[in-house]
């Protein structure tokens, strides 16, 4: 399977959502272990090949899945039905903030995400100035990152992942909350890591970004996978939905 980056098979993931409101701890005790909820499917029976070397976009409307299936497919979530299996190294960097600890500086948190990560402290050490330097955040490396600004978290996340050096790249929504220099950035690295047969996997609401930079795409819809393919005629298909939604 050398040309397969990632298989996601058959994958149905679901939350529990709790319908008490207004809880006291008196009727929680009285009501005993029962609670009243239902699952909730955020993914069902999705699968897909993710080609190696292939920019990949997830696209979909908001609460369609995406972020799920990516928190999956990185280990933070466990599906309930199904695999997700990935060939060579991957480097997730998901929802802001997510995978930094607040109270600690940016020069800690990139030894603390780079080891969770797989670095090791020597190898942090040597790529520590890349790092920070194409991070842009250099002047703030020692404060608290709870001080950051959006755009500062996600490009110091952005910097740490690339820095790996991943077979496999994931990334939520970075582009978003980066200004148009660090878009520019993601851009070039995006398409580094396309030239030299690296995979990438991002979502995006950019349909202008997803067509220009990925050759393949899927599109997730309330959990289920509606298309999958060539990017070109996935994102048509998404965007027909919206115009006839
Ligand atoms: N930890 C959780 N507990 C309960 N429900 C969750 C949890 N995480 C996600 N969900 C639900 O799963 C659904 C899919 O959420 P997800 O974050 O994957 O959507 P998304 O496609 O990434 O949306 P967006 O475009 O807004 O980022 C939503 O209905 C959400 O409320
Ligand atoms: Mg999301």
């Amino acid at each position: 399977m050398s040309d397969v980056a990632v298989r996601v098979d058959h994958v149905s993931k679901s939350f529990r959502m709790y319908h008490e409101r207004n809880q006291t701890l008196k009727s929680a005790i009285m009501r005993g272990r029962t609670s009243v909820h239902e699952d909730f499917w955020a993914l069902q029976d999705v699968s897909f090949d993710v080609p190696e070397g292939s920019t990949f976009g997830l696209i979909g409307s908001n609460g369609s899945g995406k972020s799920t299936l990516l928190k999956c497919l990185a280990k933070i979530y466990y599906p309930n039905k199904g695999t997700i299996t990935h060939f060579g190294k991957l480097a997730a960097m998901l929802e802001v903030g997510s995978g930094f600890h607040h109270e600690l500086s940016g020069r800690e948190n990139i030894y603390l995400n780079g080891s969770i990560l797989g670095m090791s402290r020597k190898e942090i050490d040597r790529k520590f100035d890349d790092i920070v330097g194409f991070s842009g955040v250099e002047q703030f490396i020692d404060q608290p990152v709870k001080n950051y600004s959006s755009g500062m978290y996600v490009r110091l996340g952005f910097s740490v992942a690339i820095n790996v050096d991943p077979d496999i790249l994931v990334v939520d929504e970075v582009l978003a909350v980066g200004d148009a220099e660090f878009q520019k950035k993601c851009f070039d690295k995006f398409a580094e890591f396309k030239r030299v047969g690296k995979t990438v996997i991002l979502v995006s609401h950019s349909m202008e970004s997803v067509r220009s930079m990925c050759d393949h795409a899927a599109w997730l819809n309330k959990g289920t996978l509606k298309a999958v393919g060539e990017a070109a005629p996935t994102i048509a298909a998404y965007e027909a939905s919206l115009n006839n939604g």
